[in-house]
Formats: C-alpha cells, structure tokens, sequence
C-alpha cells in the first residue's frame, strides 16, 4: 500500500479496544433521537455507504433497521473490531477498505442513496485540498437528489478557550455522539492548525491520543459549498440551526 495515503492518525489496538466505551452506543443513540433514521427516511434512502465504519456503532445500527449498507473501514484494527462485535450481534457486514481519496478507483458514479461520515471523521486529513477532494470523492458516489450526512465538533469553542480547557476545565456535555463515562477525552493541546486530544480508561488509567484538524466556524460550510452540494442544513446537537455552544454540528446535504 502506498504509505503516503495510510491516514494521518494511526489507531492504536488500545485506542480501538476503548472506542465502545468512549462512544457508549446506547447513549449515542439516545442522544441523536432517531436523527439519522429520519433523515434517511424523509430522502427514501436504502442504500447508504458509511464512510467511516469505526467500531460497527452506526452500521450495526443501520442495518437493524433495514438499510442496506456499506461499511468502508481503512484501518484494519477497527475494521476487526467492528466485525468482531457484528458477529456478536449475528449481523453480517458488507464491508470495502478504501482511502476517502481512492474511492473511485472502485465504487460506482451515482451508486448510493446516502453517504455518511460520522463520528467527527472529516477532521482527520488536515488539508483543505485533501477535505474538498474527498468531499468530491463522497459526492461522485451519490445519486442525484440524494444525501450526504456528516458532523464535525465544535471546534470554535475549543480554540475560542484554549487557556481554560488546558488549565483543565472543558466543557462538554457527554450527551451527544461521545458520551461514554467511563472512557472520556479531553485536548491536551490546542492550536489553530491541530488539537491533540488525550483519551483515557479511568477503570484501568490507559490512555491514549488523536490529533485532528479543528475546523473554525463557518469552515465546513465552507467546504461543503465548495464540493457544490445544492444545499446544505446545519443542526446543533441535532436540532436544526446553528448554536454556538453545542458540542456536535451535523450537516445534511443534498446532491
Ligand atoms: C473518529 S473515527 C470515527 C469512527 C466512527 N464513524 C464513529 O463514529 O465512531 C474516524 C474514522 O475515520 C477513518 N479515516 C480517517 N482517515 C481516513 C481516510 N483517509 N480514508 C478512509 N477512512 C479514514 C478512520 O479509519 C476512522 O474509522
């Protein structure tokens, strides 16, 4: 494999082994309140290609209620995990291992009804060209009149209060897509180009890390008009607007 195209962030196997507890599925669920699901049914989609699979949360998900689904996992420590806990739960993944880059070297113009990237994902590849190229790359995939879903952190809290978050006091509800209590995260270093967040076990005291691209404010509807999607709605820890103190943006947005 071409070295240059392995993402930026390498997942350790104990990062990985503590992804469930940091995301807490349940809760992920709870705090959502059947966001995605509606989405994709208001578009009548069937069809979606999950673009960062994870540990399997959204696309076990998904599939138990009846889309078809897709999985691209590049990273073949979470690839592993997520299958391990699908066969736990006798749902049979579909899965493709593709750099967001090199997607059309294997999938099909106009093949999906949805792509989605979720989990704050995008915010791992810390060019602009390497962001709208692979915006491009997601929307190439979709049908006409269908929908790209992704979210992003809210980042512009973040860098706005790098001085309080690093003397220890971070604010951030737990309430919505990281919500685990037992596995949390918090940065360790901020800075306008990246922020490296340390995540941590308090039952066993392991830590590990993640550095990513903090987006600004504004800047991922920036990009996602720049990928030329026909429109574009931005929800707040999913309700609909823009509200500066939520912890997650989700975005909907239709080819
Ligand atoms: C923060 S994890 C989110 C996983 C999952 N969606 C969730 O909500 O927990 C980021 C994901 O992006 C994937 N990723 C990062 N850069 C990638 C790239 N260039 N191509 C494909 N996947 C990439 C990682 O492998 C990982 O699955």
């Amino acid at each position: 494999m071409n070295k240059n195209l392995i993402p930026e962030n390498y997942n350790s196997q104990n990062l990985v082994n503590m992804w469930r507890d940091y995301i807490d599925w349940d809760k992920r669920r709870i705090g959502e309140e059947n966001f995605l699901v509606n989405q994709l049914r208001k578009y009548n989609v069937k069809k979606v290609f999950d673009a960062a699979l994870g540990d399997g949360c959204d696309s076990i998900y998904l599939i138990k209620q009846g889309f078809d689904v897709i999985s691209n996992e590049i990273d073949k420590i979470f690839l592993n995990k997520a299958l391990e806990h699908a066969k736990s739960e006798n749902i049979e993944l579909k899965t493709t291992s593709l750099d967001w880059r090199e997607l059309d070297k294997e999938l099909l113009e106009k093949s999906f009804d949805a792509v989605l990237c979720l989990g704050n994902s995008l915010t791992y590849l810390f060019t602009e060209k390497n962001q709208i190229d692979v915006l491009n790359q997601f929307r190439r995939i979709l049908r006409n009149k269908s929908i790209f879903i992704i979210d992003e952190r809210n980042y512009q809290y973040i860098l706005d209060n790098r001085k309080e978050i690093l003397k220890g006091n971070f604010r951030y509800s737990g309430r919505y897509i990281y919500c685990g209590k037992k596995v949390h995260n918090y940065p360790v270093e901020i800075s306008d180009q990246k922020v490296k967040f340390e995540i941590v076990d308090k039952r066993t005291g392991k830590k590990d890390h993640f550095i990513v691209y903090p987006f600004k404010r504004g800047e991922m509807k920036n990009l996602l008009s720049k990928a030329s999607f026909k429109s574009v709605e931005q929800f707040s820890d999913f309700k609909s607007g823009e509200d500066i103190n939520a912890d997650f943006y989700q975005y909907v947005c239709v080819k």
